[in-house]
């Protein structure tokens, strides 16, 4: 059976001030010097991109392995950035202000608490953290940090996405009473992608609700504007079991929220969902008393029969020429600008996934309040 590239993803003033002082801007004359941790399939891209930021030089890359570091290196020639096997090492660095961090899931908040706390603003790869008491330790260091800390949920930069959230969220389509969310691939994940050596390991990646959904999770709790107050649901591995050998994570699960402001969900996620059978791929659908929106297309479906449905959002740009996410966190580095993907929107989002893997894993219903963690 074919298998796709699990990266096939959507194409998808006074708070200003106050993170403004807290954080220090830098002189708008300074590039920001950035570090990469991990420059696999994910931190390429972000360095890719951050390369065509005006206002960025790349002064060091790091990576376990050493053919990654040469590519890294060499993508990032323009800068003759240092090569380190260490992250902490990159950290001891005085003249690197910023780290972007890309590795495995279960190093992020490890990481990422080094990175704060050697004074470096951070843009972490999501999820936030793979377990409730980790993400509760990132929380304390991130809020306790004159630092900018960004989680890698870029979708929160999409101009397209945010229109139609502020639209839903205004009234615009009547009033919200359900969400009903799909990820469906008709293939299993590439298993020769350079993350299969730890992503099929649900101790590593977190397994994949709180790996890959953590995106879509991340905008239904946004469009919603609150956060679960619990879930229940079933999943494991049904298809693909022990493939690859050793597999410990999911390929379909299916879960019921009820958030914290009554909106009801229904999300789940399958990797056999044929080519063929509709409802594929990944959407968003959020009703209301007047008709249903489809957020990620950006499109109004009435309750009236008659009435056809309206574009309201014009799509999303294939490929525009700069990453909006790492835009925002240039920015906000350079001017104290909040970030668009904050720590209380990262643990959210992850602990948003954990409570409904838990549920799963427990089968058993799984309050918020059992992750015991303040956000
Ligand atoms: N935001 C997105 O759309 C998006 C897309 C893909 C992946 N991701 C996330 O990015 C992260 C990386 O995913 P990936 O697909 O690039 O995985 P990958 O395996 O391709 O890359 C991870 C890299 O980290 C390196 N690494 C591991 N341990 C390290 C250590 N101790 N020090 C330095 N480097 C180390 C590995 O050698 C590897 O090159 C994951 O958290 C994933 O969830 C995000």
């Amino acid at each position: 059976m074919s298998r796709i590239n699990r990266r096939n993803f959507f194409f998808g003033a006074a708070a200003a001030a106050a993170l403004q002082s807290r954080v220090g801007a830098q002189s708008a004359n300074d590039k920001v010097r950035a570090g990469f941790i991990g420059v696999g399939g994910r931190g390429s891209a972000l360095l890719r991109g951050t390369l065509t930021e005006p206002d960025v030089r790349i002064v060091a890359v790091c990576d376990l392995k050493p053919d990654r570091l040469d590519k890294a290196a060499s993508v990032a020639s323009r800068d003759n950035p240092k090569t380190f096997t260490d992250y902490k090492k990159l950290l001891e660095q005085k003249d690197i202000d910023a780290v972007y961090i890309a590795s495995p899931c279960d190093l992020h908040v490890e990481m990422a608490i080094a990175a704060i706390q050697a004074g470096k603003h951070v843009y972490c790869e999501k999820p936030a953290g793979i377990t409730p008491e980790s993400i509760a330790r990132l929380i304390k260091v991130v809020r306790g940090a004159k630092t900018v800390f960004q989680i890698g949920q870029q979708l929160r930069s999409y101009p397209h996405i945010r229109e139609a959230v502020g639209r839903v969220q205004a009234g615009e389509f009547g009033k919200m009473i359900m969400v009903q969310a799909r990820r469906n691939s008709s293939s299993d994940l590439d298993h020769d992608a350079s993350s299969a050596e730890w992503f099929f390991d649900a101790r590593r990646s977190g397994d994949v609700i709180v790996e890959m959904s953590v995106h879509n999770l991340d905008v239904c709790n946004w469009v919603v504007d609150s956060r679960p107050d619990w879930a229940a649901g079933v999943g494991g591995t049904l298809l693909w079991v022990n493939d690859p050998p050793g597999r410990t994570n999911m390929d379909g699960y299916s879960l019921t929220y009820e958030y914290a402001n009554g909106i009801k969900m229904s999300y789940s996620q399958l990797f056999f969902h044929p080519r063929t059978l509709p409802a594929g791929g990944q959407f968003i659908h959020v009703y209301t008393d007047k008709g249903a929106v489809d957020l990620m297309e950006g499109t109004f479906h009435s309750h009236e029969p008659k009435v056809e449905p309206v574009q309201f959002v014009k799509p999303a740009e294939e490929r525009p020429e700069r990453d909006a996410h790492i835009q925002a966190f240039v920015e906000s580095i350079r001017t104290g600008k909040k970030p668009p993907a904050d720590i209380t929107i990262a643990a959210t989002a992850a602990l948003t996934a954990i409570l409904g893997r838990e549920a799963i894993y427990r089968k058993q219903v799984m309050r918020w309040k059992d992750l015991q963690v303040e956000v």
